[in-house]
């Protein structure tokens, strides 16, 4: 059986990150990306502005990315933050999973992952955007996400958020 290993990821990794988020988006979304979203070295910038709290403007300072990796190869990330949309007490900011990788199991496992660190800030609901025709939305609905409007779903119980994500497999 497949090690998987999710840690938070540091400075160091998020040359990773940026590649698995370019890779995820030509393979499973290309045609919601614009060109400039495909740049490494813009998307590291951003990696970095992201780690130390500069953006985006609805968060709170406290943010994590977890990275998920399988036999040691980096495989997925969930970026994520305290935040003041909506009302909600955080969100996910992004969201990649290389699609070799999909359908595994790793993003549940992330989001749960996800949900632990939000404990330490008796969080109670959690938000994230998409693009509206984004057929992986289905994922976020799978888990009992409802709609705030088309662009955003939503939970307002993230323990029944939990319980949801842990009846399923990984790998
Ligand atoms: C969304 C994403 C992070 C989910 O990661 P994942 O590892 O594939 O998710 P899981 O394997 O944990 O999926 C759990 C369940 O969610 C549902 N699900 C996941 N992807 C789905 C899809 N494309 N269509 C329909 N249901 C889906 C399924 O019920 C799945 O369980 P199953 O495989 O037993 O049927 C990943 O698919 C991804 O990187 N997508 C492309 C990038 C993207 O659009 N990210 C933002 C989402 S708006």
């Amino acid at each position: 059986m497949a090690t998987v290993e999710i840690r938070t990821a540091q400075e160091r990794d998020l040359p990773q990150i940026a590649a698995i988020e370019i890779a995820s988006k030509i393979a499973s979304v290309a045609q919601w990306t614009e060109p400039h979203e495909l740049d490494a070295g813009l998307r590291l910038e951003s990696w970095k502005a992201y780690l130390d709290g500069q953006r985006p403007q609805s968060a709170k300072p406290q943010r994590i990315i977890l990275i998920s990796l399988v036999e040691e190869q980096y495989v997925g990330y969930l970026a994520g933050h305290l935040s003041t949309r909506f009302s909600m007490d955080a969100e996910i900011q992004s969201f990649y999973v290389l699609k070799d990788f999909q359908r595994r199991g790793l993003g549940r496992a992330l989001l749960s992952s996800f949900l632990t660190w939000l404990d330490n800030y008796q969080a109670s609901g959690l938000c994230v955007g998409f693009h509206p025709q984004n057929p992986y939305k289905a994922f976020y609905l799978r888990f009992g996400g409802t709609y705030i409007n088309e662009h955003w779903i939503g939970w307002t119980d993230l323990e029944k958020l939990r319980e949801k994500l842990q009846a399923s497999r990984l790998l």
